[in-house]
């Protein structure tokens, strides 16, 4: 025969090729999803592939030992110097002999995919913005008298199809040294921006350069700022860390933010130079953690809150202050990060998230990327928890957001013995429905209070996730009845519940006795706690009126606080609407991981972009029932809508 069956698992796609066709061909032919940085030189090894031999009746392929070609040099020289694993075949170098079988395992794919837990949550597919290209600049001569980058241009077209490649002075100061450096044969980064239009070159390195190439990406919140550090190359996450948004000097939340800039001259553009210092700091950060040098960071990512973005970006927010609440631009955004003074590579590319609306952010795009509800059958409610908290129902029919100001009680702020979440912090509260004893635990420690180990002292606080829990265990335990009030001693029957001015507090905690101590939880506390989940649950209930529905399929709690609240007692409390608790789950930073999402593939750009304009905006703040529905969420739960899952 001249010609032989190739079949490639796991994509099942076969097709009959010559005799000495080289595995990456066939796989080109037949669109499988298989790497090569090097353009099938032998250099890079990202077309590794495993053979399989021996008989295959499902496939219906016999496949001889003879089937590929044997080793030849360059497949030699690169096992000699870099070592392949046994099974393992360089796909440019090995021939089709006959009929074969070809698994191309995860990391040889292009399109691979990184690895993501959850279920219910979107794969990230890496197909980045920014990646490496090996190519072979044809020498100068005498009777060819065109420029090294225009050599490379032409070599990057004819090698790679990346037609129109432009690099910059900076790129063309150092590309005579690298072209001879590397004997004419470079490594070079090329960034493609939808907005840039065509291909920018933005590093070049002598010879084989395997990386990593690194990328940022940023979730810009009022509280804290958290960054991710990823190879693009790869997928993987080299460092991860968060610090505090210093603008919190200038206000606790959002809106006293902006209400700084309007009281004070030269206000925005100092909260904007302190949060722009605040990234580099954290870029630093991640630097040091992945061991890399910030001009390797050849991207980022960035997502926040409309105050965020606007003051990132430098831009006036005091319009986000008043009504209409008019973003200067709910577009993505493409730019240098030189043009808002961030120290990475020189050339670095930001891509800026889309906004929403007014209140909903590009923090709540990179959500909706990250949970995917636009490509859900169920309907899905989905509630990044903040002092603003941004809402988002729908599926794939129709899609709803809103904001709704809950206010920092869930944060521990407004709470008398709230505190940040921090060692020391008490997250987790039980109590005994019929004794009234709580128990509890602390963030930093294993032990339960109950623990005869457990040290009283070391107490130093509640935090959002401890004050939530505490109220509705109170609830459950009937220390507090539906309407949120502390019951005294007698009508508990708990010497817990003590007097407290004019109501009553429950005593969670008391070490006064050893020098530590007495945490109480006040009325003004569940009081507190109660407006700031009617903010939340009215927000929910008006979108479900829009969507005109009843009920949702499930629930997602986003933000970092979310990720700590336990279902049971959010649905207890009536934070979110009536539910099967299995069906309420938390996403964690799904805004972060929306950032790294758009990080890593450059599709999700364009997919987010057009989602966000498909998502109908909601204004609470006009909306007459959200009143109504407010008021009657103060209750725990609801005075209106019925709980019928919290029975069972
Ligand atoms: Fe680079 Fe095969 S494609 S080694």
């Amino acid at each position: 025969a001249q010609d032989a069956l190739v079949v490639f698992t796991p994509s099942g796609k076969r097709g009959r090729f010559a005799l000495g066709t080289p595995i990456l061909t066939a796989a080109r032919q037949l669109g499988v999803d298989l790497d090569s940085v090097c353009g099938g030189r032998g250099i890079c090894s990202k077309c590794q592939v495993a053979p399989s031999f021996g008989a295959f009746p499902k496939l219906g392929v016999e496949v001889r030992e003879d089937a590929l070609s044997p080793w030849n040099q360059v497949e030699e020289r690169y096992r000699a110097k870099r070592g392949l694993a046994p099974g393992r075949r360089l796909g440019c170098q090995a021939r089709v002999m006959g009929d074969v079988v070809i698994d191309v395992p995860p990391e040889s794919q292009v399109h691979k995919q990184v690895v993501r837990k959850r279920a219910e949550a979107r794969e990230i597919v890496l197909d980045p913005a920014t990646r490496l290209y090996y190519v072979e600049v044809p020498e100068p001569d005498m009777h060819n008298p065109k420029g090294d980058m225009e050599r490379l241009r032409d070599a990057l077209a004819e090698q790679w199809g990346l037609a129109h490649a432009q690099g910059d002075l900076r790129t063309l100061q150092g590309l005579q040294a690298a072209l001879r450096a590397g004997e004419w044969k470079v490594t070079v980064a090329v960034h493609q921006g939808a907005q840039t239009g065509g291909a920018r070159i933005m590093q070049v390195w002598p010879g084989y350069h395997e990386g990593p190439i690194l990328g940022v990406a940023f979730d810009v919140g009022s509280t804290t700022i958290a960054g991710h550090m990823v190879d693009l190359a790869s997928g993987q996450v080299l460092a991860s860390s968060g610090l505090m948004n210093p603008q919190i000097r200038f206000g606790e939340d959002l809106m006293s933010r902006v209400s700084y800039a309007m009281m004070n001259p030269g206000g925005a553009a100092e909260m904007t130079r302190a949060v722009r210092e605040a990234l580099n700091a954290l870029i630093g950060q991640l630097c040091a953690e992945a061991r890399a040098d910030r001009g390797a960071v050849l991207e980022g990512v960035i997502v926040g809150n409309p105050v965020m973005h606007h003051l990132l970006l430098g831009i006036d927010p005091r319009e986000l202050g008043w009504a209409p609440f008019a973003l200067a631009t709910s577009d993505s955004m493409e730019l240098w990060a030189a043009e808002i003074d961030l120290e990475m590579h020189p050339d670095a590319r930001l891509y800026i998230l889309p906004c929403i609306a007014g209140h909903v952010g590009a923090d709540a795009a990179a959500v909706v990327l990250s949970e995917a509800p636009h490509q859900s059958d169920d309907l899905v409610l989905i509630v990044d928890v903040g002092t603003n908290a941004e809402i988002i129902l729908g599926d794939r029919r129709r899609l709803l957001a809103c904001s709704s100001p809950t206010g920092p009680a869930f944060e521990g702020a407004q709470i008398s013995a709230g505190q940040r979440a921090a060692p020391g912090a008490i997250e987790r509260v039980r109590i005994d429905p019929q004794t009234k004893e709580p128990r509890f635990r602390v963030i930093g420690s294993d032990l339960w209070s109950d623990a005869p180990d457990f040290d009283g002292r070391s107490v130093t606080g509640i935090c959002g996730s401890g004050i939530i829990e505490a109220v509705a265990e109170m609830r459950m335990a009937g220390i507090i009845d539906e309407d949120g009030a502390i019951g005294s001693a007698e009508a508990t029957g708990s010497a817990r519940c003590v007097p407290d001015g004019r109501t009553h507090a429950y005593v969670l905690h008391d070490a006064s006795a050893e020098g530590g101590p007495r945490i109480l939880v006040t009325q003004a506390d569940v009081r507190a706690i109660q407006l700031a989940k009617a903010a939340l649950t009215a927000g929910a209930q008006l979108l479900m009126d829009k969507m005109g529905v009843e009920k949702v399929d499930r629930v997602v709690l986003a933000g970092a606080f979310g990720a700590h609240i336990s279902p049971l007692h959010a649905l207890v409390l009536g934070m979110t609407p009536d539910c099967p608790v299995e069906k309420i789950t938390s996403a964690g930073n799904a805004a972060g991981t929306g950032a790294r999402i758009a990080l890593l593939n450059a599709a999700a750009r364009r997919e987010i972009e057009t989602v966000v304009r498909r998502i109908e905006k909601v204004e609470t703040a006009v909306e007459p029932r959200f009143q109504e529905h407010f008021v009657n969420a103060i209750a725990i739960p609801n005075k209106a809508a019925p709980y019928p899952e919290l029975a069972k």
